[in-house]
């Protein structure tokens, strides 16, 4: 079976430093054939660092491009997540800087160009940060939907209430009317929002199952993991949801995933709903809102995905 061609667009940020990490891992089944950055839960200038530093880390795509993107949100006044993430977005580990090539391409051009050449056989785009570079490309080049089979995003909440906001989600909150360009796309979507990341909190337990597999990757992954509990526990007494990753293990194992069919649209009007998401549950829709995730399956999933990195 072909590998199922993917590009993420990300904000590391810590849980997508371990999102990528986890695609990095799965080389078998993930052709990634690029990185394209955001400015989110910290400044664009750190994603696109940090993106690097997690593709070395890695060690075995080098190659895999890594582009800088939008450095502020569309319309609204830019929003950082340091409390949850650090300064530098990966939680103050000691990180060597980054070697690999840094792509002049920019990321949305990136996007185009490389979902232009897959109309024959159309890629995946995982997005874990703001939708500001997929909004952008959209609206520069409609047609790219043609080389798209899916968009999986982790963002939003319905019944689980905001994590930024009562209401809102960070990923949305930060760019609304990019997530309401991308969201009225009508292109096939699968949304991961709080409503099944806050089922999977990551404890110490598994940090340390983590980080006894050993290899150099999956120990600073656990770091990683670590790094999340601690800040989330500082802000929201509680341990880190496995935000990021979940759209890399939806994709690997959609079967431990439930949903529903929607239309979702964003709140945009000022005020205390500001960013909120509005799933519209209807059999036409085109996105597949996750709502429930078998816990135990998808952790064991993790493991066993990270536990590929050779010692
Ligand atoms: C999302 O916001 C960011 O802080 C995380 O990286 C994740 O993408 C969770 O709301
Ligand atoms: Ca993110």
């Amino acid at each position: 079976m072909r590998k199922r061609q993917i590009i993420i667009d990300c904000d590391p940020g810590l849980d997508d430093a371990v999102a990528l990490l986890l695609a990095f891992a799965a080389t078998d089944r993930l052709d990634v054939l690029g990185i394209t950055t955001v400015a989110g839960n910290v400044r664009g200038g750190l994603t696109f660092r940090n993106a690097r530093i997690i593709r070395d880390v890695a060690g075995l795509d080098r190659n895999v491009p890594v582009c800088a993107g939008a450095p502020r949100p569309l319309v609204r006044d830019p929003v950082t997540a340091e409390d949850f993430h650090g300064t530098t977005g990966l939680g103050g580990l000691d990180l060597p800087k980054p070697k690999g090539r840094a792509s002049r391409q920019h990321a949305v051009n990136f996007l185009i160009k490389t979902l232009r050449a897959t109309k024959g056989f159309p890629a995946t785009l995982v997005v874990t940060g703001p939708m500001t570079n997929v909004a952008l490309a959209l609206t520069m080049a409609p047609d790219i939907a043609e080389g798209l089979s899916e968009i999986v995003v982790m963002g939003g909440a319905d019944r689980e209430g905001g994590n930024i906001t009562p209401h809102a989600e960070f990923n949305i909150f930060a760019d609304p009317h990019a997530a309401q360009t991308v969201f009225q796309s009508g292109i096939a979507m699968r949304v991961l929002s709080l409503d099944v990341t806050h089922q999977l909190l990551t404890d110490d337990t598994m940090v340390e199952r983590v980080r006894a597999l050993g290899s150099p990757q999956a120990i600073i992954a656990a770091d990683l993991l670590a790094a999340s509990n601690r800040l989330e526990e500082s802000v929201k007494a509680r341990h880190a949801p496995l935000h990021d990753p979940s759209t890399l293990l939806a994709l690997l194992r959609p079967d431990l995933f439930e949903g529903r069919k929607a239309r979702v649209s964003v709140v945009m009007e000022e005020g205390e709903r500001f960013g909120k998401t509005l799933p519209d549950y209807r059999h036409d829709g085109h996105v597949e809102w996750c709502t429930d995730v078998d816990k135990e399956a998808v952790f064991a999933e993790l493991l066993g995905q990270l536990g590929r990195y050779p010692l």
